[in-house]
C-alpha cells in the first residue's frame, strides 16, 4: 500500500516538473532535495529559495548556489545525486558529519566549476566514483577519514589543476594508478603538493613513473599501507619533496641512494619495512630533521659516520635496524639533537654523551643493546638516559636511574591568561580568558612533526598564536583557543585537542563553525612549518545558538501532513508537488540504498533520467528512424504502446518501444528498464541503445532481436523449428543471463517475470533475456528477500512469492523451472485449464525411459535416441519449482547442470550457437505479444 501510494506522487510529479521547472531552478530542486534526504539540517531551511532565504551555510552568487559549507553538523542521511544539478558550484566542505553515509554519487562528476571539494570525517562508503576526473577545476579533494573502498579511481590523473589530494585513512585498495597513454594516472598530477594515501589497504608495487622531475609535490604520505617491491628511485627527482613517508609496508630491497638528492626533506620515514641491503648515504640533506629507519634489515658496520652531518637532526630512530659498534661522542653535540631512539641494536663499548651542545636533548633510549660503560658527564640531568637490557645494567649496576625504562610523562593544557579560571554551569568551560562558553573541540593531527621533545611548550604557544592569527585574520568570531593532551600515536602522528572558544558570547552559530571548521578543513590555516602536513577532525558542535528550544527537524511524517494540508488548500500546489516528489524520492531512495551508488542517474525528481552507456535520442530523429511512426514499422504492441522497428543512420537496426501518450501506466516501468538496462551488460540479455523522453513521450531504444520470441517459436508463428539441442542451448543461454543478475550484478536484480514471450532469439538463435519493467534491484538490507506488491505472469508465479510476498531470487528460478517445462512440452504453463507443473509431476515415471513423458512432449523436439540428456534436464525442472524456494538451485548452479545436459546430449556448451534462420518478418507483426511488450498477468 504505502509503495503504491509513493509511486503514484512520484508519477504525479514526473508529469508536474516540466511545467514547474519554469519557476524552480535546478538549484533549489537540489537543495530542496538534499533538504528531504538529511537529518539536521539548518533551521532555517525553510521555503524553496535557498539564495533569497539565505539558508545557513549555503553561498550565492547572482541566484545561483556556489558554496556549500556544512562542518560538523550532525548531519545524517545520504548525498543525493542531486547535487549534480547545482552547475555554478565552486565548494563544497560537508566534513565532520560522520552520519552522512552511503556512496558519493557519480553526479558529483557533473559539478563543471567545483574548485573544492572536502568530505574529511564523514562516514562515506563505496568506491571513489569515477566521475571525480570530470572535474576540471578542483584544486582541493579531500576524502580522508571516511569508509571509501575500491580504487583509487585513475581519472584523478585529469585533474590537472589539483593542489591537494588527500584520500588517507580510508579502506583504498589496489595499486596507485599511472598512466600509460590510454588510462589517466597520479603520475600526471604535476600541479600536486600533497600526495596524502596513508592509513589504507593500498597494494602493488609504486610504478616508477609515477615520479619525475615535472612534479612538485611536496608531501608523499603512503604510511601503513601494503606496498611491496623496491621504492622507486625516481623518488629522488622529485627535488621539491620535504616530507617522505613510506613506513609500515612491505618495500623490500635497498633503498635508492639518490635519495641523498632530495635537499629539502625534512622527516623521512622509512620504518618498518622489509628493507636490506646498505644504509643510503644521507648526507646531502642537510635540513633533514627527524629520521625513522626502525626495523630494517639494513648491513650495517659501524655506526654511520655521516649522521654527523646531519645538523638539522632532532630525532632519530633506528630501532632494531644492526647497528653495530660505538656511538661517537660527537653524535651528541649535533646542535637541535631532541630524541635518539636506538633500542634493540649491538652498540658496544662505552656510551659517552660528553657535553650536548642542545638545550633539547630529552630522551636516549638504548634499551637492549651491548654497552659496558656509561660515562657520567655533568649537566646532563635533564636527559632521560635508558641503557636497561645492557650489560652495563647487570648486577650492581641495575639500580642506577639509567637502568629503569620509566620515560617522561607529558602532560599540557593551554594555562589561562592572566587571569582566575571560573567554574561554570553545566558543560560551558572556561576559556583561557576565563570566561564560561561552548567551545568548538576537536583533534588537530600532524602526521609528520618535524620535533619529537613534546614537553617544550613553546611548540603549542606557537601553535595557538599562529592559530589565533589565522581565526583574527578571517574575521571569525574566536576569543580564544586552547591546545591539551599532546599525545605520539604509534603511527608518530602528534595529536592534540583544540578547543575553540566564541568571542563574546556563550556559542557558535552555524554560519560561525562552518567558517572556522573550513579554516582547518581547507587548509586555510598554515601551522608554522615545523608541525609539517595536518589535517583537523572536529566533533559535532552541539550548543547551536539557534538550537534552543527548537527541534532542528520536524519529523517527515509531520512534514508530509503540512504538504498535504497546504495541498488541500491549493494556493501552491505546485510547488508543493515538487517537495512531495523530493520526498517521495528520498524515501524510495532509503529502501534502495544499494543502488543509489551504482546507478549513474544525474538527478531524479525530473522526469528525463540522465544515463551513461545510453544515448538521449530526439523526437525528431526517432520520428526519422521509424518513417513517422509508419504503419510498416509497427511490429507489435502491448498494454502500455507499441513498438516499432527503426534503421539508426550507421544502417543499425533497433527496436522502439513507444509508451502510449498520455497514458501514465508504465512511467516506473520505463524508468526502471533503463535504469537497469544502462548499467547490466550481458551476451545473454537485450541491450538498451538509447532513449528518448520528449514532448511528453516516453520510448525505449533496444538493439533489434530478429528471430523473435521464444514463445512465437513454439507456436509455430515464427517458423522457426527448435530441436532438443537448440532447446538446451536457449535453456542455457537464458540461465546464464539470469545468473549474471543474480549473481554478478550489484545489486543483485530480480527479473519478475521470466516467461517466453520474454526471450528473444538472435540472428544465431541465442537466447536473450529481455523487459526489464518489473525488475527488482535488492538493496543492502534486503539481502534474502523483499517485500513487493506480487507481479508477474500468472502459470509463472512462485506460488511462494504469491502467498507471502516476499519476493526473492528464488520466484525467478520457479519460472525459470516453468520456463523448462515449456520447452520440453511446447505447451503454454496454463493451458485448457491444465497447469504444466502439476501435469508433469503427475506424469513422471522414473521407471521408464525419458521418464515415460513421450506423450507430453513437443513432437518438434525430436524423438526417442535423440533426447539424451532429458532426464536430468527434468529432474533439474523439477528441482526448480519445488514448493518452497530453500530447496529450489541457485541459477549459476542450473547453469552448470545445463552445461553436464548439453555436454552429456553430445554438444560443447561453450561454443556458440551457430544455426541461422530467416522467417521472422511476416510473423511478428501482428502479435499482441511483442518481445518488448509487458504483460502483466497475462
Ligand atoms: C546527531 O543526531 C542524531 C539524530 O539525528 C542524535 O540521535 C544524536 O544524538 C546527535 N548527535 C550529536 C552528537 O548531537
Ligand atoms: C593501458 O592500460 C589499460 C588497462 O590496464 C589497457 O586496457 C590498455 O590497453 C593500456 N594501453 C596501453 C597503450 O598500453
Ligand atoms: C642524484 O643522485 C645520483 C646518484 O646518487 C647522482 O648520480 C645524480 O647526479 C644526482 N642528480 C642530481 C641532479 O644531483
Ligand atoms: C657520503 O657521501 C658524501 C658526499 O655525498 C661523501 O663525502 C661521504 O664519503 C659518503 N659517506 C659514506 C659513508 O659513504
Ligand atoms: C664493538 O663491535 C665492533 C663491531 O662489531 C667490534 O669490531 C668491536 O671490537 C667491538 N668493541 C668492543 C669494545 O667490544
Ligand atoms: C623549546 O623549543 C624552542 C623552539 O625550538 C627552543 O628555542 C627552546 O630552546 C626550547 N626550550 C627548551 C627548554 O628546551
Amino acid at each position: 500500500m504505502g509503495e503504491r501510494v509513493l509511486i503514484f506522487l512520484v508519477l504525479v510529479f514526473n508529469y508536474l516538473s516540466v511545467v514547474v521547472a519554469v519557476t524552480v531552478t535546478n538549484d533549489s530542486t537540489a537543495l530542496t532535495s538534499l533538504r528531504e534526504c538529511w537529518q539536521n539540517t539548518p533551521p532555517n531551511w525553510k521555503g524553496l529559495d535557498p539564495c533569497g532565504d539565505e539558508w545557513d551555510g549555503i553561498t550565492c552568487t547572482n541566484s545561483h548556489v556556489t558554496s556549500i559549507s556544512l562542518l560538523s553538523m550532525n548531519l545524517t542521511g545520504q548525498l543525493s545525486g542531486d547535487i549534480g544539478l547545482l552547475s555554478e558550484l565552486v565548494s563544497l566542505d560537508l566534513s565532520y558529519n560522520k552520519g552522512l553515509t552511503g556512496a558519493l554519487p557519480q553526479a558529483i562528476g557533473n559539478l563543471k566549476k567545483l574548485s573544492i571539494l572536502i568530505l574529511l570525517g564523514c562516514g562515506f562508503t563505496g568506491p571513489i566514483p569515477d566521475t571525480i576526473g570530470n572535474l576540471p577545476r578542483l584544486t582541493m579533494l579531500s576524502l580522508n577519514s571516511n569508509g571509501f573502498n575500491g580504487r583509487i579511481p585513475p581519472s584523478i590523473g585529469n585533474l590537472s589543476k589539483l593542489y591537494w589530494l588527500d584520500l588517507a585513512e580510508n579502506k583504498l585498495e589496489g595499486p596507485i594508478p599511472v598512466s600509460n597513454g590510454t588510462i589517466p594516472g597520479l603520475d600526471m598530477l604535476h600541479n600536486t603538493k600533497h600526495f596524502h594515501l596513508g592509513q589504507n589497504n593500498l597494494s602493488g608495487t609504486i610504478p616508477p613513473q609515477l615520479f619525475s622531475s615535472d612534479m612538485t609535490l611536496i608531501h608523499v604520505l603512503f604510511e601503513s599501507n601494503g606496498f611491496t617491491g623496491s621504492i622507486p628511485s625516481t623518488l629522488g627527482l622529485v627535488r621539491t619533496l620535504e616530507v617522505v613517508r613510506l613506513d609500515k609496508n612491505s618495500f623490500s630491497e635497498s633503498v635508492p641512494q639518490n635519495l641523498n638528492n632530495l635537499t629539502n626533506v625534512q622527516q623521512l620515514f622509512l620504518s618498518n619495512n622489509k628493507l636490506s641491503g646498505p644504509l643510503p648515504n644521507l648526507t646531502g640533506m642537510s635540513v633533514l630533521s627527524y629520521l625513522d629507519m626502525s626495523n630494517s634489515n639494513f648491513d650495517l658496520s659501524d655506526f654511520p659516520p655521516w649522521f654527523l652531518t646531519l645538523k638539522s637532526l632532532t630525532t632519530l630512530m633506528m630501532e632494531n635496524t644492526q647497528l653495530k659498534g660505538q656511538i661517537p661522542v660527537s653524535f651528541f653535540s649535533l646542535d637541535h639533537l631532541q630524541t635518539v631512539v636506538l633500542r634493540g641494536n649491538q652498540l658496544n663499548g662505552t656510551l659517552d654523551i660528553g657535553t650536548p651542545n642542545s638545550q633539547q636533548l630529552g630522551l636516549i633510549d638504548l634499551q637492549n643493546n651491548l654497552i659496558r660503560n656509561f660515562q657520567q658527564s655533568n649537566e646532563v640531568s635533564n636527559v632521560k638516559i635508558i641503557l636497561a637490557d645492557n650489560p652495563v645494567c647487570q648486577g650492581t649496576g641495575a639500580r642506577e636511574t639509567y637502568c629503569s625504562v620509566t620515560q617522561p610523562n607529558i602532560s599540557y593544557i593551554t594555562p589561562p591568561s592572566n587571569c582566575v579560571p571560573v567554574t561554570c554551569s553545566s558543560d560551558q568551560i572556561s576559556s583561557p580568558n576565563c570566561k564560561c562558553a561552548y567551545p568548538y573541540t576537536g583533534t588537530l593531527i600532524f602526521r609528520a612533526p618535524s620535533f619529537s621533545d613534546l614537553g617544550n611548550t613553546t611548540y603549542y604557544t606557537t601553535l595557538a598564536q599562529s592559530l589565533m592569527h589565522s581565526f583574527q585574520s578571517q574575521h571569525l568570531p574566536v576569543d580564544s583557543v586552547s591546545l591539551s593532551n599532546p599525545i605520539r600515536e604509534a603511527i608518530q602522528y602528534l595529536e592534540l585537542t583544540l578547543e575553540i572558544f566564541p568571542l563574546n558570547q556563550d556559542n557558535f552559530n552555524r554560519t560561525g563553525i562552518s567558517n572556522i571548521g573550513f579554516v582547518l578543513s581547507n587548509q586555510t590555516f598554515k601551522p608554522p612549518r615545523i608541525f609539517g602536513p595536518f589535517y583537523f577532525d572536529g566533533q559535532v558542535y552541539q550548543h547551536f545558538s539557534d538550537n534552543e528550544g527548537e527541534p532542528t527537524k520536524s519529523s517527515k511524517s509531520s512534514n508530509i501532513g503540512i504538504i498535504i494540508g497546504a495541498a488541500a488548500g491549493g494556493s501552491v500546489l505546485l510547488l508543493l508537488l515538487l517537495l512531495l516528489g523530493v520526498y517521495a524520492f528520498c524515501v524510495k531512495k532509503k529502501a534502495k540504498k544499494a543502488i543509489e551508488a551504482s546507478y549513474n542517474l544525474g538527478h531524479s525528481n525530473s522526469s528525463i533520467p540522465q544515463l551513461k552507456g545510453a544515448r538521449r535520442f530526439s523526437f525528431e530523429e526517432i520520428q526519422k528512424y521509424t518513417k513517422k511512426f509508419s504503419e510498416a514499422n509497427d511490429i507489435g504492441s502491448g498494454g502500455y504502446g507499441k513498438v516499432y522497428r527503426g534503421t539508426l543512420p550507421n544502417g543499425q537496426l533497433v527496436a522502439i518501444k513507444r509508451a502510449q501518450k498520455g497514458s501514465l501506466q508504465g512511467g516506473p516501468e520505463f524508468r526502471t528498464e533503463i535504469e537497469l538496462l544502462s548499467r547490466v551488460h550481458h551476451k545473454n540479455l537485450v541491450s538498451l541503445v538509447g532513449y528518448c523522453f520528449e514532448q511528453g513521450e516516453q520510448m525505449l531504444v533496444y538493439e533489434y532481436i530478429p528471430n523473435g520470441t521464444l514463445k512465437d517459436a513454439f507456436s509455430g508463428k515464427s517458423g522457426i523449428r527448435l530441436d532438443w539441442i537448440r532447446r538446451l542451448k536457449v535453456a542455457l543461454g537464458t540461465a546464464r543471463g539470469l545468473a549474471y543478475l543474480h549473481e554478478l550484478a550489484n545489486p543483485p536484480i530480480i527479473h519478475r517475470d521470466i516467461k517466453s514471450a520474454n526471450i528473444l532469439l538472435d540472428e544465431r538463435l541465442n537466447a536473450k533475456l529481455a523487459d526489464f519493467g518489473l525488475c527488482k534491484p535488492m538493496g543492502d538490507g534486503e539481502r534474502d528477500h523483499v517485500t513487493t506488491q506480487v507481479k508477474g505472469t500468472m502459470g509463472y508465479l512462485d506460488p511462494e512469492y504469491y502467498m507471502t510476498q516476499q519476493l526473492s531470487e528464488k520466484s525467478d528460478v520457479y519460472s525459470f523451472g516453468v520456463l523448462m517445462l515449456e520447452i520440453i512440452t511446447g505447451k503454454r504453463p496454463i493451458q485448457r485449464g491444465k497447469y504444466i507443473v502439476r501435469e508433469v509431476r503427475n506424469a513422471i515415471d522414473e521407471t521408464k525411459d525419458l521418464y515415460g513423458l513421450q506423450k507430453i512432449l513437443d513432437p518438434a523436439i525430436g524423438s526417442g535416441g535423440t533426447l539424451k540428456g532429458l532426464e536430468q534436464f527434468v529432474d533439474l525442472a523439477m528441482k526448480c519449482v519445488a514448493e518452497s524456494g530453500i530447496e529450489r538451485p541457485i541459477m549459476s548452479d542450473v547453469v552448470k547442470e545445463i552445461e553436464n545436459v548439453l555436454l552429456s546430449a553430445g554438444s560443447n556448451p561453450t561454443a556458440e550457437s551457430s544455426s541461422t534462420s530467416t522467417s521472422y518478418e511476416e510473423v511478428s507483426k501482428g502479435s499482441s505479444h511483442h518481445p518488448y511488450s509487458n504483460e502483466l498477468f497475462g
